[in-house]
């Protein structure tokens, strides 16, 4: 056994161990953030490999916004039913219960609200197997009707900003003058 051997060993080991350890359940989000405009409709996607789920498994979905602490959907296939949404969502956001048993959990989040914007976080849980999380952002902003009023704001704050600067050159290179007068009037 050479020192050559052992190196390979270890560096297999080093390879191969992060498989092994490995779940084989992993919960996925479509996009990691989703933009909308106000009173829009907006569809949430997260998908899972349903292959891992036997149909004896307990199978329970929960969707909240991390920040507020709400509950916005929950599922548990067992009942068929799920714990109740908090009131910000309840009839707003609708999951189809028949994608969750293919792996897919797609959620309609319909008239957005500007305090629907937040993270929101989805936990499936295989109970006594897997479970899995991942989060995704909402930006919900408000809906662009007068693009005239967009289009002036950045030109002043622009020009407000290059003001700014000359100010502070300005009274900068007065502070240095000053300074070095009062060093001069010293001697
Ligand atoms: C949003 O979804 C609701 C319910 O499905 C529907 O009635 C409404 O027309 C949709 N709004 C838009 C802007 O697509
Ligand atoms: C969210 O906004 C809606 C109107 O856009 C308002 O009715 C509701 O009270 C707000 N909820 C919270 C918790 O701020
Ligand atoms: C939300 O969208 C607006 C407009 O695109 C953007 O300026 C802002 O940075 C976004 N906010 C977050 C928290 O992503």
């Amino acid at each position: 056994m050479s020192v050559c051997a052992a190196g390979l060993l270890l560096m297999m080991t080093v390879i191969f161990c992060p498989a092994v350890g490995q779940t084989p359940f992993s919960l996925s989000v479509s996009q990691d953030v989703y933009q909308a405009e106000q009173h829009s409709n907006i569809t949430l996607t997260w998908t899972f490999p349903v292959s891992a789920v036997s149909s004896s498994d307990s199978l329970v979905v929960d969707i909240k916004n991390v920040g507020q602490m709400r509950r916005v959907y929950n599922y548990d296939r067992k009942t068929e039913t799920g714990l109740s949404p908090h009131e910000h969502y309840r009839g707003r956001v609708l999951c189809d219960p028949v994608l969750i048993t293919k792996g897919r959990i797609e959620c309609v989040f319909t008239d957005l609200r500007l305090n629907d914007t937040g993270t929101y976080q989805c936990i499936v849980t295989v109970v006594h197997r897997y479970t899995d999380d991942k989060t995704c952002d909402l930006n919900v902003t408000a809906a662009l009707d007068r693009p005239a009023v967009e289009t002036s704001n950045p030109e002043s704050r622009k020009r407000f900003g290059l003001y700014a600067s000359l100010g502070l050159f300005t009274v900068v290179t007065a502070l240095l003058a000053s300074s070095f007068l009062a060093n001069l009037c010293k001697f």
